[in-house]
């Protein structure tokens, strides 16, 4: 038994729709959730520059006495996860696309995947595509722009509308039936992703649950759930300012209400 909290780590906002996965499927567990709002986003960066960013974050949750850490975002996954878990000594949980799930249940043969340029880049997601390019046909592209919608509240607008239809109409037309959510902010825009597949047979496929089953287990073999002893206790921090984590405690809330098969 364990009472120190979960670290959840993303560059920006985006994490929080992990963050609300393990809050509600591990009700006993703190959370600290940190935020890199100054560094946001990562998708364009280079590895050097991601790797210092996230370094520096997760030394802050370790100082914390982070238990554990979900790094809750793919493009740091991507560029970062090796040097993480060979610089500490605590387990890791790592996001990439669901490419596997899609791959399996589609129905069509054709996937869609929307990510950032980085994760996209990573040697995670080409190998794991590549396992699956024999059964489906994978169209993946960057959510140009998708990341920034979310960070500065403009998810509902018309804008976002507009970016999101322009990526997602090509692959459904194509004939994909999963588009899998390869970046940790995108589950944001999913109201605008549902408006453009209307009544069509087309499913999000979003990690988060996948992530905090992983989560699960590691606490599980690790002997390090909380005892349930004492009411959890859910904290934020950021890089950026305290205008920055008011949004990313009330984003939280948003993040909360959302569902996902
Ligand atoms: N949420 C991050 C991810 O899952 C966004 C990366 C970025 O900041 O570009 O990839």
């Amino acid at each position: 038994m364990n009472d120190a909290p979960i670290g959840v780590f993303d560059s920006g906002l985006g994490g929080l729709t992990v963050w609300s996965e393990l809050r509600r499927r591990l009700p006993r567990e703190s959370l600290l959730y940190y935020g890199d709002g100054k560094n946001c986003p990562y998708g364009d960066k280079t590895r050097e520059q991601v790797t210092e960013a996230v370094d520096f974050a997760v030394r802050r949750l370790v100082d914390r006495g982070v238990k554990l850490i979900v790094v809750a975002c793919n493009a740091a996954t991507a560029m970062a996860i090796d040097h993480l878990r060979a610089a500490y000594p605590i387990p890791f949980v790592g996001l990439e696309p669901a490419v596997k799930p899609a791959a399996l249940s589609s129905r069509s043969g054709v996937i869609g995947i929307l990510a950032t340029a980085a994760t996209l880049r990573g040697r995670l997601f080409r190998e794991t595509s590549r396992r699956y390019e024999d059964r489906v046909r994978i169209i993946a592209r960057v959510g140009e722009g998708f990341v920034e919608l979310v960070e500065q509240n403009r998810e509902r607008t018309e804008e976002a509308y507009r970016r999101v239809e322009r990526l997602l109409e090509p692959m459904i037309e194509a004939g994909a039936d999963r588009i899998v959510l390869g970046c940790t902010h995108y589950p944001f825009l999913s109201e605008a992703m549902h408006r453009v597949i209307g009544d069509r047979d087309v499913r999000l496929v979003n990690p988060a649950a996948a992530v905090e089953q992983r989560t699960e287990a590691l606490l599980r073999e690790g002997g390090i759930e909380a005892s349930g002893g004492s009411r959890p206790v859910y904290e934020f921090m950021t890089s950026a300012d305290e205008a920055y984590r008011q949004r990313l405690a009330a984003k939280s809330e948003e993040a909360r209400t959302m569902r996902f098969e």
